[in-house]
């Protein structure tokens, strides 16, 4: 089936976060003006119709009228491990899977399980902010490994001092960004090793989020950090088909564990977690019958990213940017324009009445920064540009 991606498909009065989430939005800091006409490009989901497969699956699970508590199947387990072993040639085993109503539930229950208050938790900023949240939200302590960024704007682990953090007693875990958000890098076999050969020297456990693993660019591969280490037992791994198929509303993550007693403490912090019916049968959809429609996201993801790059460069030549090698967020070098965050941040949310997210919600590494979302209809994001770069026109 080929899908129109260029549809759209009106999200207002749909419970959206997005589009509807106006009280909260300006409650989170993210902005002041939200009113109905403006265009929010800021959360990570998709406004793009989901595969047919999981819409029919979905439609199933209604008409059988009764939505009680539910398992999880073996087809939901033999849907992961399949779909693993084919798109990656990881071996997973069923054991080794543990149920999370979403991934930033799993960071937090990594966190609470695996260190004590007042522990090190190592993060690499600028980073999605609540990988912050869930290390001093919880009373532990961040130690910032900040990626560093080189004159065309690639991002790179300064892996001397991610050592000398990793060495520190007190530090016990690291909670690992890969594809990374927002800086868009697919991390080389090469370098996912030799983080996980540092953690493992120094006995600290890995959390990697790899929920973006899906979303790469056409020229990338991405090799999740379990296949690119010679050890493996310090490492879990959270994966989701709330990113990769556009279903962030239904929460589901499969986090894998392999060493058994990490997979005890987090599943005793986890507590029991029962999936809804509609989380389980979109799940065996995605993993099953949803490669057609990936293609076909991917390929169209590849495509608004390039256009950004042209319309930028030929629009707002003052941003710098590079097209992410996965994820579909855009990060974007304000920084040309000599102007503050403050006037940057006036003309793209108030005056252009686009929402984006502030860099520094990444961290301060992020001052000078906006990421964008592009994952809607490409006319959605060409009117945003429009509107954004005549506020801009002035400082060309
Ligand atoms: C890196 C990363 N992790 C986690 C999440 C949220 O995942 P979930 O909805 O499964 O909690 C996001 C959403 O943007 C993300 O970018």
């Amino acid at each position: 089936m080929n899908y129109n991606f260029d549809e759209t498909i009106e999200r207002r009065n749909t419970y959206s976060l997005k589009w509807d989430g106006a009280e909260l939005i300006k409650q989170f800091g993210i902005t002041d003006r939200y009113d109905e006409d403006t265009i929010p490009l800021f959360t990570a989901d998709m406004d793009l119709p989901v595969a047919q497969p999981i819409v029919d699956a979905l439609h199933k699970t209604v008409d059988h009228r009764i939505f009680g508590y539910t398992i999880l199947p073996d087809a939901y387990f033999e849907a992961i491990q399949k779909y693993f072993h084919k798109r990656y040639d990881w071996a997973i085993d069923k054991e080794q899977i543990v149920f999370s109503p979403g991934t930033v539930h799993a960071l937090n229950i990594a966190v609470k399980a695996l260190t004590e208050p007042g522990d090190g938790v190592i993060i690499q900023r600028p980073v999605y902010p609540p990988f912050t949240s869930a290390v001093e939200g919880n009373g532990r302590v961040v130690k910032n490994n900040a990626l560093v960024m080189d004159e065309d704007g690639r991002y790179s682990i300064n892996f001397e001092e991610f050592e000398e953090l990793a060495k520190d007693e007190d530090t016990k875990l690291f909670i690992h960004c890969h594809p990374h958000n927002p800086t868009g890098r697919v991390f080389t076999p090469e370098e996912s090793k030799k983080l996980a050969d540092i953690c493992k020297r120094h006995n600290v456990t890995i959390i990697a989020d790899e929920i973006h693993g899906d979303l790469v660019r056409n020229d990338q591969t991405f090799t999740p950090m379990v296949l690119a280490a010679d050890e493996t037992d310090h490492i879990i791994t959270c994966t989701a088909i709330n990113k990769t198929f556009n279903v962030a509303g239904l929460h589901c993550t499969n986090v894998i564990i392999e060493n058994e007693d990490l997979r005890e403490k987090f599943t005793v912090e986890l507590g029991m977690q029962l999936p809804t019916p509609f989380t389980v049968a979109a799940l065996i959809a995605a993993y099953t019958e949803g490669d057609d429609w990936l293609s076909q996201v991917n390929e169209y993801l590849d495509g608004t990213l390039e256009w950004m790059q042209e319309f930028l460069a030929e629009h707002m030549p003052k941003v710098k940017v590079r097209i992410p090698e996965g994820t579909y967020v855009m990060w974007l070098d304000f920084r040309g324009y000599g102007i503050d965050d403050k006037e940057i941040h006036d003309r793209i949310y108030n005056k252009a009445n686009v929402i984006l997210e502030d860099g520094t919600m990444f961290g301060p590494e992020g001052a000078g920064f906006q990421r964008i979302c592009i994952p809607s209809p490409r006319p959605l994001i060409k009117e945003a540009m429009e509107r954004i770069a005549r506020e801009f026109e002035d400082l060309n």
